[in-house]
Protein backbone atom coordinates (compact mmCIF):
# COMPACT_ATOMS: atom_id res chain seq x y z
CA UNK A 1 0.00 0.00 0.00
CA UNK A 2 1.09 3.76 0.07
CA UNK A 3 0.63 5.25 2.55
CA UNK A 4 1.21 8.91 3.83
CA UNK A 5 2.00 9.46 7.28
CA UNK A 6 0.69 12.77 8.29
CA UNK A 7 2.89 14.48 11.08
CA UNK A 8 6.24 12.22 11.90
CA UNK A 9 6.46 12.91 15.01
CA UNK A 10 6.86 10.28 17.80
CA UNK A 11 3.73 8.41 16.67
CA UNK A 12 3.72 8.61 13.11
CA UNK A 13 7.86 7.88 13.10
CA UNK A 14 7.03 4.71 15.17
CA UNK A 15 4.16 3.64 12.35
CA UNK A 16 6.12 4.20 9.28
CA UNK A 17 9.16 2.42 10.26
CA UNK A 18 7.42 -0.75 10.40
CA UNK A 19 4.94 -0.63 7.71
CA UNK A 20 8.36 0.25 5.62
CA UNK A 21 9.98 -2.75 6.87
CA UNK A 22 7.09 -5.19 6.09
CA UNK A 23 7.21 -3.61 2.64
CA UNK A 24 4.86 -0.47 2.20
CA UNK A 25 5.90 2.96 0.17
CA UNK A 26 5.54 5.42 3.33
CA UNK A 27 5.77 9.09 2.74
CA UNK A 28 6.46 11.55 5.22
CA UNK A 29 3.84 14.16 5.03
CA UNK A 30 5.70 17.06 6.87
CA UNK A 31 4.96 20.92 6.69
CA UNK A 32 8.62 22.22 5.58
CA UNK A 33 10.04 19.49 3.48
CA UNK A 34 13.13 18.64 3.48
CA UNK A 35 14.39 20.29 6.75
CA UNK A 36 10.40 20.05 8.41
CA UNK A 37 11.63 17.32 11.77
CA UNK A 38 11.86 19.79 13.95
CA UNK A 39 12.92 18.00 17.19
CA UNK A 40 11.19 14.79 16.79
CA UNK A 41 12.78 11.67 15.90
CA UNK A 42 14.28 11.72 12.05
CA UNK A 43 11.99 9.55 10.42
CA UNK A 44 14.62 8.63 7.55
CA UNK A 45 16.93 6.73 10.16
CA UNK A 46 17.55 3.42 9.16
CA UNK A 47 14.57 3.18 6.46
CA UNK A 48 15.18 1.45 3.34
CA UNK A 49 14.35 3.03 -0.03
CA UNK A 50 10.17 2.62 -0.22
CA UNK A 51 10.04 5.42 1.85
CA UNK A 52 10.25 9.58 0.92
CA UNK A 53 9.45 12.95 2.32
CA UNK A 54 6.92 15.19 0.98
CA UNK A 55 5.09 18.34 1.90
CA UNK A 56 1.19 17.22 3.06
CA UNK A 57 -0.39 18.21 0.28
CA UNK A 58 1.73 16.09 -1.88
CA UNK A 59 1.88 13.32 0.33
CA UNK A 60 -1.89 12.94 0.80
CA UNK A 61 -2.06 12.95 -2.98
CA UNK A 62 0.03 9.86 -3.95
CA UNK A 63 -0.97 8.36 -1.04
CA UNK A 64 -4.21 6.18 -0.85
CA UNK A 65 -4.04 5.60 2.93
CA UNK A 66 -3.29 8.64 5.07
CA UNK A 67 -2.39 8.22 8.46
CA UNK A 68 -2.97 11.37 10.68
CA UNK A 69 -0.62 11.39 13.40
CA UNK A 70 -0.75 15.65 14.24
CA UNK A 71 -0.80 17.14 17.35
CA UNK A 72 -4.78 17.48 18.23
CA UNK A 73 -5.16 21.40 18.43
CA UNK A 74 -3.20 21.16 15.04
CA UNK A 75 -5.66 19.02 13.19
CA UNK A 76 -8.10 21.38 11.17
CA UNK A 77 -5.17 23.37 10.09
CA UNK A 78 -3.44 19.77 9.07
CA UNK A 79 -6.58 18.38 7.39
CA UNK A 80 -7.29 21.71 4.89
CA UNK A 81 -3.19 20.95 3.99
CA UNK A 82 -3.88 17.71 2.61
CA UNK A 83 -6.41 19.29 0.19
CA UNK A 84 -8.87 16.54 -1.65
CA UNK A 85 -9.10 13.72 0.05
CA UNK A 86 -12.12 12.38 -1.61
CA UNK A 87 -11.99 8.30 -1.58
CA UNK A 88 -9.14 8.31 0.75
CA UNK A 89 -8.63 5.90 3.86
CA UNK A 90 -7.93 8.07 6.26
CA UNK A 91 -6.34 6.31 9.78
CA UNK A 92 -7.33 8.06 12.50
CA UNK A 93 -4.20 7.65 15.58
CA UNK A 94 -5.36 11.37 16.97
CA UNK A 95 -6.54 11.94 20.86
CA UNK A 96 -8.40 14.96 21.75
CA UNK A 97 -6.50 15.32 25.24
CA UNK A 98 -5.94 18.70 26.95
CA UNK A 99 -5.29 18.89 30.66
CA UNK A 100 -8.46 20.40 32.32
CA UNK A 101 -9.13 22.92 35.33
CA UNK A 102 -7.81 20.15 37.80
CA UNK A 103 -4.13 19.65 35.95
CA UNK A 104 -5.54 16.52 34.79
CA UNK A 105 -5.76 15.23 31.13
CA UNK A 106 -8.70 14.63 30.10
CA UNK A 107 -11.30 14.74 26.64
CA UNK A 108 -10.89 18.02 25.28
CA UNK A 109 -14.69 17.55 23.33
CA UNK A 110 -16.63 16.25 25.87
CA UNK A 111 -18.27 12.52 25.30
CA UNK A 112 -21.30 13.20 23.06
CA UNK A 113 -18.69 13.52 19.67
CA UNK A 114 -15.36 12.00 19.20
CA UNK A 115 -12.36 13.28 17.47
CA UNK A 116 -12.82 10.77 14.32
CA UNK A 117 -16.39 12.20 14.13
CA UNK A 118 -14.76 15.97 13.79
CA UNK A 119 -12.50 14.95 11.60
CA UNK A 120 -14.92 12.93 9.34
CA UNK A 121 -16.66 16.02 8.94
CA UNK A 122 -13.57 18.20 8.19
CA UNK A 123 -11.94 15.06 5.70
CA UNK A 124 -14.84 15.54 3.32
CA UNK A 125 -15.11 12.61 1.43
CA UNK A 126 -12.56 10.67 3.36
CA UNK A 127 -13.49 7.07 4.79
CA UNK A 128 -12.61 7.72 8.20
CA UNK A 129 -11.27 4.51 10.61
CA UNK A 130 -10.29 5.29 14.18
CA UNK A 131 -7.35 3.12 15.36
CA UNK A 132 -3.44 3.03 17.06
CA UNK A 133 -5.02 5.41 19.48
CA UNK A 134 -4.27 3.22 22.39
CA UNK A 135 -0.94 2.91 23.33
CA UNK A 136 2.52 5.01 22.66
CA UNK A 137 4.09 4.79 19.42
CA UNK A 138 6.94 2.66 21.18
CA UNK A 139 3.90 -0.10 22.02
CA UNK A 140 3.00 0.33 18.52
CA UNK A 141 6.71 -0.17 17.26
CA UNK A 142 7.32 -3.17 19.34
CA UNK A 143 4.03 -4.94 19.94
CA UNK A 144 5.62 -8.06 21.38
CA UNK A 145 4.70 -9.31 24.57
CA UNK A 146 5.73 -13.03 25.26
CA UNK A 147 2.70 -14.54 27.34
CA UNK A 148 2.14 -18.04 28.65
CA UNK A 149 -1.24 -17.84 26.53
CA UNK A 150 -0.05 -17.00 23.24
CA UNK A 151 -1.77 -14.19 23.39
CA UNK A 152 -1.27 -10.95 21.00
CA UNK A 153 -2.04 -7.36 22.13
CA UNK A 154 -5.48 -6.15 21.12
CA UNK A 155 -5.99 -2.97 19.26
CA UNK A 156 -9.17 -1.80 18.87
CA UNK A 157 -10.52 -0.04 15.32
CA UNK A 158 -13.82 1.44 14.23
CA UNK A 159 -15.14 3.09 11.35
CA UNK A 160 -18.18 3.30 9.06
CA UNK A 161 -16.78 2.10 5.65
CA UNK A 162 -15.70 -1.66 5.47
CA UNK A 163 -13.54 -1.88 2.70
CA UNK A 164 -11.00 0.84 4.35
CA UNK A 165 -11.44 -1.05 8.00
CA UNK A 166 -10.22 -4.21 5.78
CA UNK A 167 -7.24 -2.51 4.76
CA UNK A 168 -6.79 -1.05 8.56
CA UNK A 169 -6.85 -4.59 9.66
CA UNK A 170 -4.21 -5.74 7.90
CA UNK A 171 -2.24 -2.84 8.49
CA UNK A 172 -2.74 -3.48 12.09
CA UNK A 173 -2.35 -6.93 11.92
CA UNK A 174 1.10 -5.96 10.69
CA UNK A 175 2.09 -4.09 13.14
CA UNK A 176 1.62 -7.66 15.16
CA UNK A 177 -1.71 -7.03 17.53
CA UNK A 178 -4.93 -9.10 16.83
CA UNK A 179 -7.31 -6.34 15.28
CA UNK A 180 -10.70 -6.13 17.25
CA UNK A 181 -13.34 -4.35 14.87
CA UNK A 182 -15.36 -2.50 17.35
CA UNK A 183 -18.12 -1.46 15.17
CA UNK A 184 -19.01 1.84 13.36
CA UNK A 185 -17.43 5.62 13.66
CA UNK A 186 -19.14 6.40 16.77
CA UNK A 187 -17.27 3.94 18.60
CA UNK A 188 -14.61 6.34 18.81
CA UNK A 189 -16.07 8.30 21.80
CA UNK A 190 -15.04 4.59 23.46
CA UNK A 191 -12.08 4.23 21.94
CA UNK A 192 -10.67 7.74 22.89
CA UNK A 193 -11.51 7.25 26.35
CA UNK A 194 -9.42 4.21 26.63
CA UNK A 195 -6.54 6.15 25.48
CA UNK A 196 -6.66 8.02 28.30
CA UNK A 197 -6.81 5.14 30.59
CA UNK A 198 -3.69 4.09 29.12
CA UNK A 199 -2.21 6.95 29.98
CA UNK A 200 -3.28 7.44 33.51
CA UNK A 201 -2.60 3.69 33.82
CA UNK A 202 1.08 4.09 32.60
CA UNK A 203 2.83 7.96 31.99
CA UNK A 204 0.58 9.70 34.19
CA UNK A 205 0.96 7.34 37.14
CA UNK A 206 4.39 6.77 36.72
CA UNK A 207 4.13 3.02 36.47
CA UNK A 208 4.89 0.67 33.55
CA UNK A 209 4.18 1.91 29.63
CA UNK A 210 5.30 -1.91 28.73
CA UNK A 211 1.55 -2.73 28.84
CA UNK A 212 -1.42 -3.46 26.44
CA UNK A 213 -5.02 -4.85 26.89
CA UNK A 214 -5.53 -8.26 25.48
CA UNK A 215 -8.84 -10.39 24.68
CA UNK A 216 -9.26 -13.22 26.80
CA UNK A 217 -12.18 -15.39 24.95
CA UNK A 218 -14.11 -19.01 25.78
N1 LIG B 1 3.06 9.72 21.05
C1 LIG B 1 2.30 8.68 21.26
O1 LIG B 1 2.77 7.69 21.86
C2 LIG B 1 0.86 8.65 20.77
C3 LIG B 1 0.09 7.50 20.96
C4 LIG B 1 -1.22 7.45 20.48
C5 LIG B 1 -1.75 8.56 19.83
N2 LIG B 1 -0.97 9.68 19.68
C6 LIG B 1 -1.56 10.84 18.99
O2 LIG B 1 -0.80 11.06 17.82
C7 LIG B 1 -0.71 12.46 17.58
C8 LIG B 1 0.76 12.84 17.48
O3 LIG B 1 1.40 12.60 18.73
P1 LIG B 1 2.99 12.58 18.81
O4 LIG B 1 3.32 12.28 20.21
O5 LIG B 1 3.55 11.73 17.73
O6 LIG B 1 3.33 14.11 18.53
P2 LIG B 1 4.74 14.76 18.17
O7 LIG B 1 5.85 13.84 18.48
O8 LIG B 1 4.72 16.11 18.76
O9 LIG B 1 4.70 14.86 16.59
C9 LIG B 1 3.67 15.50 15.93
C10 LIG B 1 4.13 15.92 14.54
O10 LIG B 1 3.04 16.62 13.96
C11 LIG B 1 3.57 17.57 13.03
N3 LIG B 1 2.89 18.86 13.19
C12 LIG B 1 2.01 19.38 12.30
N4 LIG B 1 1.59 20.58 12.69
C13 LIG B 1 2.22 20.84 13.85
C14 LIG B 1 2.19 21.95 14.76
N5 LIG B 1 1.46 23.04 14.50
N6 LIG B 1 2.95 21.87 15.87
C15 LIG B 1 3.70 20.79 16.13
N7 LIG B 1 3.76 19.71 15.30
C16 LIG B 1 3.02 19.74 14.18
C17 LIG B 1 5.08 17.66 13.29
O11 LIG B 1 5.72 17.04 12.19
P3 LIG B 1 6.50 17.90 11.08
O12 LIG B 1 7.38 18.86 11.83
O13 LIG B 1 7.24 16.90 10.33
O14 LIG B 1 5.48 18.58 10.25
C18 LIG B 1 5.32 16.83 14.52
O15 LIG B 1 6.52 16.11 14.45
C19 LIG B 1 -1.45 13.17 18.71
O16 LIG B 1 -2.74 13.50 18.28
C20 LIG B 1 -1.48 12.12 19.81
O17 LIG B 1 -2.60 12.27 20.65
C21 LIG B 1 0.31 9.75 20.13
Amino acid sequence: MKIAIIGAGTMGDALGKVWAKVGHYVIFGVRNPPQGRGNSNPPMAGMGAGTAVMSLLDAAMKADIIVLTAPWPTVPDTIKALGDLSGKVLIDCTNPLALNGEGSLALSIGSTTSGAEEIEKLAAGSKVVKALNIYSGENCANSEYPNAAGLKPVMFYCGDDDEAKGKVHQLVAELGFEPVDTGGLGMARSLEPLALLWIRLSVSNGRNTNFTWARLTR
